[in-house]
């Protein structure tokens, strides 16, 4: 059994297939494939143990590999040129197919490979941790990161194709399925109360791998990040709601040293600090920023950041593509399951907010 939720992009519209054992079912990649050649990109933890199913997936196309060191401070563009050359090496033209095949970084490295190759050629994203299955692998912002700023290296390209089995989250260590969940908060938050409440009461089932509680997450997170990227693509508008928190957490992972925190442990703490900020703005309920705090504590998250210097952490903050005319723009909560996007509020109050939060 599997679900199949679409992307709505016109001539760029894309199925998102969701379901246990599709890393066994030849039948749903064929159609995006007919027989290309397939470079598929993974890592050097995520190839050992799937590398070859998905090679059995793939029986009909010429095939050839790379296989990426792991982790966030490996996502540069020396590891964009280690993809490039094995496309180069094997010869591959404008037909091939580069498919992703691992967590959000190997989708980000090969996603953004994917683009320039020859101008552009078709990805397919096999996600495999849930951050991925929920976030990343939708949608179509690929890049790497500079040693100045987090992403602040890519390109819009869409996948043909997002297939995420949900198997394949049995062997993520708990730490990673934890920030995971990180991303699913961050949807019940700015779209979806009801999501939000069923979290609180479903945590636990979450951090246990109930297939039901996994496969209702990934399910309503895509939903929700199918419908914000078809109305706004390139982030003219609505789409920056996604960064909720990550204006906050890309200077957190910045200042800390990539890989230090994961991803999704930097959004957990800066969800909490934008949460924060909007109360002291006066826009959404301090008894709400509580409500957001227990849920992320009970998902194993951080709620604050680490100890940083207020100045280093602004500057940091500044790097972030929503910068618009040298003011940064955040997305503050209203209340759980709104927020909007704005650069309207007194510059003074972010920096005395962070002076509070890391001189104490
Ligand atoms: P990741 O890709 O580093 O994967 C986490 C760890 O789990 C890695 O060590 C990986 O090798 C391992 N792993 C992956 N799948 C596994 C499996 N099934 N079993 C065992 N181990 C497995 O991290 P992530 O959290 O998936 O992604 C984070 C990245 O995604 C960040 O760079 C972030 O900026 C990016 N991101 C991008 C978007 C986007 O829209 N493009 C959205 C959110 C996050
Ligand atoms: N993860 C943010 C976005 O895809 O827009």
């Amino acid at each position: 059994m599997f679900v199949t939720l679409n992307v709505d992009l016109g001539v760029r519209s894309y199925p998102i297939l969701i379901g246990g054992g599709l890393l066994s079912r030849r039948d749903l990649l064929e159609p995006h494939l007919r027989h290309r050649d397939v470079l598929v990109v993974t890592n050097d933890v995520v190839g050992p143990i799937y590398l070859e199913p998905v090679r059995a997936l793939l029986a009909g196309s010429r095939v050839a590999t790379a296989v990426l060191p792991d982790g966030e401070q490996h996502k540069t563009m020396a590891t964009v040129n280690r993809v490039l050359d094995a496309l180069v090496e094997a010869r591959f033209g404008r037909d091939c197919v580069v498919l992703a095949l691992g967590g959000g970084v190997v989708g980000d490295i090969a996603g953004f490979a994917a683009s320039i190759y020859q101008r552009g050629v078709d990805f397919i994203q096999v996600p495999t941790t849930l951050l991925a299955q929920v976030d990343s692998a939708v949608g179509g912002k690929t890049g790497v990161n500079h040693p100045g700023g987090k992403n602040l290296l890519g390109a819009f390209h869409q996948p043909i194709c997002v297939l995420s089995d949900t198997d394949t989250l049995h062997t993520l260590p708990d730490r990673e399925l934890a920030a995971g969940c990180a991303e699913v908060v961050k949807y019940g938050l700015i779209a979806d109360g009801e999501l939000f409440a069923w979290l609180e009461a479903q945590a636990e089932a979450l951090l246990r791998r109930d297939p039901a509680a996994l496969g209702h997450v990934i399910r309503r997170s895509c939903e929700l990040k199918a419908e914000i990227v078809g109305q706004d693509e390139r982030e003219h508008g609505r789409r920056a709601l996604l960064n909720l928190g990550h204006t906050f957490g890309h200077a957190i992972e910045l200042q800390a040293g990539y890989g230090e925190w994961l991803h999704g442990e930097a959004v957990a703490a800066g969800t909490c600090m934008a949460a924060e900020f909007s109360a002291r703005l006066g826009a959404v309920d301090p008894l709400e920023v509580d409500r957001i705090r227990r849920l992320f504590r009970r998902l194993h998250l951080p709620v604050s950041p680490p100890a940083a210097d207020p100045g280093k952490f602004l500057s940091a903050m500044g790097m972030d593509k929503k910068v618009v005319a040298g003011q940064i723009r955040l997305v503050l909560l209203d209340s759980i399951g709104s927020a909007r996007i704005t650069g309207d509020y007194p510059s003074h109050e972010l920096v005395d907010y962070l002076r509070e939060q890391f001189v104490r």
